[in-house]
């Protein structure tokens, strides 16, 4: 094979390990690290002060990767974000206008849905631009704009070092939109970049929590179901570990934007339902704080992934804290993704399924 797995035992444990590298790559193709600058290594056929909306079409975890970027785009550029699955975007038949950016993600460049959105967007007369990992793909041979992720080639069916090398175009291209927009002053732009050089470190930082999380992966395993929460761009994060873990270990599991825990999901808790509360010290760190606050008074048991230590123990028992390395919340979801897929690897390794190659999925859907 062109591919082995190393010392690893599954290759999605050695994609896991790969990420600050891969991370690394992709940074460098996409920000000047010498000038602190962003600088997109094609020139774009259109200029993001002329754009008034964007739409974001993907499916499964490439469709994460898009809904953090909505909050990036609308945060950094102020830039209306339209999110949609590939499989509803092409037969809603969105309304597109002459001009607008349609962005598309897919680590394959072969998923039949996405494939077929983009090909409606051409249609309507928008520019497209995708992000992909394979870039002799169909989708990226369609695309007006290929922006390429270098994670190189990812065997594990579920996909991580794809996810977190999307992640770090789309950081980069929100910067570019704002910076192009006027949002982002020079000095923003260099505070911002600096963030995102930091990036593979911090990433290697956080895959020291892996003997932590392997222990909780046993107490994960005895679940029938997880519920995961998060705020803000935690919140898509939340959904990525939900779907990592059922497409790996089969066990149910549900993410949810923390502050809609009382409109519902609340009702599920017990001492039996683990939640994972993904959450960065930002401004919205004390309003999760609450949330669970709520899940312990009702017996949950709670795994914290944050980087505020200490902060959530005081008030909070049946806590499991994973510490992350301090950092700038604006582009956390990149290195929180690393704690998140060792839980479900982990969680799967102790279930005993195949991890690489789990049962029911194809690495590329290239059917309907
Ligand atoms: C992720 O772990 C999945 N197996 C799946 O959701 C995947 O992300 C989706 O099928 C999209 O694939 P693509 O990126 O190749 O388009």
């Amino acid at each position: 094979a062109l591919v082995d797995k190393a010392n690893y035992r599954h290759f999605m444990a050695k994609e896991i390990h790969e990420q600050p590298e891969v991370v690394g790559h992709t940074l460098a193709r996409y920000v000047d690290m010498a000038t602190e600058r962003v600088s997109m290594p094609v020139k774009l056929p259109f200029d993001f002060k002329d754009i008034q909306r964007i739409s974001i079409t993907a499916c499964g975890t490439a469709s994460y990767a898009g809904f953090v970027a909505k909050y990036w785009l609308e945060k950094l550029a102020r830039l209306p974000v339209e999110l949609d699955v590939a499989s509803e975007f092409r037969y809603r038949e969105a309304p597109l206008r002459k001009g607008d950016l349609a962005i598309f993600i897919s680590q394959s460049g072969e998923t039949a849905d996405t494939l077929a959105a983009l090909r409606y967007a051409k249609s309507q007369g928008a520019h497209t631009l995708s992000v992909v990992n394979v870039p002799t793909s169909t989708i990226a041979r369609e695309s007006e704009t290929v922006l390429q992720t270098l994670a190189g080639p990812e065997i594990g069916v579920a996909s991580t070092k794809a996810f977190t090398c999307q992640l770090m175009v789309l950081a980069s291209l929100a910067v570019a939109a704002g910076k192009a927009r006027g949002e982002l002053s020079d000095a923003d732009e260099a505070k911002l970049v600096h963030g995102l050089v930091e990036i593979p470190r911090l990433m290697s930082e956080a895959l020291t929590t892996e003997v932590q999380i392997e222990k909780l992966a046993r107490e994960i395993s005895k679940s029938r179901d997880v519920l995961y929460l998060g705020r803000g761009t935690s919140y898509p994060l939340a959904l990525e570990g939900a779907l990592k873990l059922k497409e790996i270990s089969y066990i149910h599991a549900e993410g949810y934007a923390a502050g809609e825990l009382k409109h519902g999901p609340i009702a599920l808790i017990d001492e039996h339902m683990p939640v994972v509360v993904i959450a960065p010290y930002d401004k919205v760190f004390e309003k999760t704080v609450s949330n669970m606050q709520e899940v312990a008074a009702r017996g949950g048991k709670i795994i914290l992934m944050t980087d505020a230590k200490g902060a959530a123990e005081a008030t909070i028992q049946s806590l499991v804290t994973i510490v992350m390395p301090d950092m700038g919340a604006t582009f956390a979801p990149i290195v929180y993704a690393v704690p998140v897929q060792l839980l479900a690897y982990h969680t799967a390794v102790v279930m005993g399924t195949d991890v690489d190659q789990p049962r029911n999925l194809a690495k590329s859907v290239t059917v309907e």
